[in-house]
């Protein structure tokens, strides 16, 4: 029987989709095992561009693991470092950008997680690259104690924005407090 719950995954891709385009240059600013730097990577296509960062050596080789067998186009660059330093690398605007926040699933190490300070400078940076018409969707964690913390400190962050300029949207189950939620960020 078809599923008719809301699928918090369709509705970012949905959401990232609306952004991405053929020839464009995203960025997923937590690669992790690569799966969102594969949908990027067949999203802007050939001609396009995806940036991927993660400060955990073994997320480049399983992404690059991921990018193979998903038969991914030749078109990542993918970079060990944090993606608070993005701007160093990135000398481009961009289309679409996606943060899963968090830990590596399946990680041996939690410990290894996006932290308040580095976040906040990444989606800075993020939506400084940002071309016209372009979004950003940050996926958040509420289910541990950082990943309530950076959602606390995003929302109040994204409340100060300029409405004309940027509109950012938050997709929130409200019966259910720790599960993940998204936020979404539209230049105009
Ligand atoms: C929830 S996982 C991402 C999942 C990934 N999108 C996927 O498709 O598998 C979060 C990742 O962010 C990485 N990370 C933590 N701090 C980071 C930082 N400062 N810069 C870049 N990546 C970071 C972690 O190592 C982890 O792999």
């Amino acid at each position: 029987m078809k599923q008719k719950m809301l699928d918090l995954m369709e509705l970012e891709k949905a959401f990232l989709k609306k952004h991405l385009r053929v020839g464009g240059t995203a960025v997923d600013f937590t690669m992790g095992n690569g799966h969102d730097t594969a949908f990027l990577s067949k999203e802007v296509g050939a001609e396009g561009r995806v940036f991927a960062f993660d400060i955990q050596p073994r997320a480049l080789v399983s992404t690059a693991q991921t990018l193979e067998k998903e038969g991914c186009l030749d078109n990542c660059t993918l970079i060990c470092d944090s993606h608070s330093n993005a701007l160093s690398y990135i000398k481009e605007e961009i289309c679409a950008g996606v943060f899963n926040l968090g830990y590596l699933p399946g990680g041996m190490n939690k410990q290894v997680t996006t932290l308040r300070p580095t976040t906040m400078q990444a989606v800075k940076a993020a939506i400084s690259l940002l071309e016209p018409g372009g979004g950003l969707l940050i996926a958040v964690y509420p289910g541990h104690e950082e990943g309530r913390l950076e959602g606390e400190m995003l929302t109040e962050y994204f409340a100060t924005l300029d409405r004309k300029r940027i509109c950012v949207g938050c997709f929130k189950i409200v019966n259910s407090p720790t599960s993940p939620f998204f936020f979404t960020v539209e230049t105009k």
